[in-house]
């Protein structure tokens, strides 16, 4: 018979916890001496202030990754569920994205001119996402940032809604959370540059009254949204949600702007292609070049159509989107090697089985111990839960968030050889990831819990 641990037991945990950050300092001299070092010269010692999320003190400085494996400058390997959170859901530098990135290396980087890869490129989102006309920008957070402004622009109205404790990248307006049901500043919001209650209205996923509360008031440009939330966990839409949001947007003149950044691990076409959505404009970054800096944001007909001799002006370079590297020579062929050969159906048939194979083992184990745990998954994506049930809302899954358990649970697999991205316990599953990692996955989930539930035995 295992233990039942019901109930985390705190003070074990905190103890647990100083011993893995211990043997975390201990074993990874070479990361703390760059992160020594990085102090003198990096904010914080850190390149990007998320990297403080990292469980251990400081993060792993990176060697070379490939495939499912990434490799630190202390010569330790990991199975990497990371993957850049999502930036390297290909798998690191998979072959025909190498070699389409040194071949366009030799012939050059940046033109700020067309090539004929950006039309096969526009034709290949076309197809696989359903919206005929696209623009390039480098980053997902600047592809939300235009898609909101391109909203703005054709409605004329001055506000977004975004799902409470959505993420689409450091976009201003998307920064808002609800509290008692006003609309404030999300905490770690860093020099908002006006309220942004003033830019934003802000609903729980999954609340249809809600939606139609806020967008009755007629100043909503677009409600920009995953249409699975990813980054507060993982949060399914309720059956009949779509299909209402869809027409509570058409219904007040709102547009509907689907960010497929993460949800693209739901299959080639993300959750719109999957699901039938139809949205009016639709924003993707990350993996479409296989972590080499590019983005895209796709409009229906309709917005194309409305926004046509808008930005072919005397003033175009200041419609305020564009950029000067966006578009790329390097970054286009890189996104034509990964939407002709590495995000194929084929590397989806083999990543959502493993992603199975993950969940399974996971919740076999949460069952030996009967803990009150759940596993969620989309596509390749899947991650454990510590509570019974799925929360329904942004506001849900804050409530049922913790963060010391987190930190746990990934700096012992950390400490064994698995990376797991730092927000929340959710693993990403490449293509080239094997059964055997899958396993040795599931081996160290179940040691992990078995240290927390041997005091249980005891007691
Ligand atoms: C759904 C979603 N959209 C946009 C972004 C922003 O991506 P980037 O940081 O690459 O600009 C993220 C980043 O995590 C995201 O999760």
């Amino acid at each position: 018979m295992m233990p039942q641990v019901v109930a985390v037991d705190r003070p074990r945990l905190a103890a647990l916890l100083m011993q893995e950050e211990a043997r975390f300092r201990d074993s990874h001299p070479r990361s703390r001496a760059l992160f020594e070092r990085a102090r003198g010269c990096l904010q914080d010692g850190l390149p990007m202030p998320w990297l403080a999320k990292w469980a251990g003190g400081f993060p792993v400085f990176v060697d070379r990754g490939r495939g499912a494996s990434l490799t630190d400058v202390d010569g330790k390997s990991y199975v990497d569920f990371c993957l850049g959170d999502t930036g390297a859901m290909t798998g690191h530098a998979p072959d025909p994205a190498v070699v389409a990135v040194r071949g366009q290396a030799a012939r050059g980087f940046s033109f700020m001119l067309p090539a004929e890869d950006h039309v096969w490129v526009a034709e290949e989102l076309s197809r696989r996402f359903g919206l005929p006309i696209w623009q390039f920008a480098l980053s997902a957070t600047d592809a939300n940032r235009f898609a909101i402004r391109i909203a703005r622009a054709v409605t004329g109205r001055p506000r977004i809604l975004v799902f409470n404790w959505c993420y689409h990248g450091t976009v201003d307006e998307t920064f808002a959370v609800l509290v008692d049901g006003r609309v404030v500043p999300r905490p770690g919001n860093l020099g908002p540059p006006v309220n942004p209650a003033l830019t934003t209205r802000v609903v729980e996923f999954n609340d249809v009254a809600g939606l139609e509360r806020e967008l009755a008031a007629g100043d909503v440009a677009c409600v920009l949204a995953e249409p699975v939330m990813t980054n507060v966990g993982i949060i399914h839409p309720e059956p009949g949600f779509h299909a209402a949001l869809r027409k509570a947007t058409r219904r007040h003149g709102t547009l509907l702007v689907l960010d497929e950044t993460h949800t693209i691990c739901a299959g080639p076409g993300g959750c719109t292609a999957r699901d039938g959505l139809d949205p009016d404009l639709l924003t993707i970054g990350k993996p479409v070049a296989s972590g080499v800096p590019a983005a895209a944001y796709g409009l229906a007909a309709e917005v194309a159509a409305r926004l046509s001799g808008r930005i072919a002006t005397g003033d175009c370079d200041t419609a305020g989107i564009g950029g000067t590297l966006a578009g790329n020579a390097l970054a286009v062929a890189a996104m034509r090697a990964t939407l002709s050969q590495v995000l194929t159906p084929d590397a989806y048939a083999r990543a959502i089985p493993l992603a199975e194979r993950f969940q399974a083992g996971v919740e076999e184990v949460i069952g030996e111990f009967g803990l009150p745990w759940i596993v969620k998954r989309l596509g390749c994506r899947v991650e454990y839960w510590f509570s019974a049930t799925p929360p329904r809302s942004g506001g849900e899954a804050i409530a049922a968030a913790d963060p010391e358990l987190d930190r746990f649970m990934h700096l012992f697999a950390l400490n064994r050889g698995i990376l797991l991205t730092p927000f929340h316990n959710m693993a990403l599953i490449a293509p080239q990831t094997s059964d055997r990692d899958i396993d040795y996955h599931t081996e160290v989930f179940r040691a992990a819990v078995q240290s927390l539930a041997d005091r249980a035995s005891t007691d």
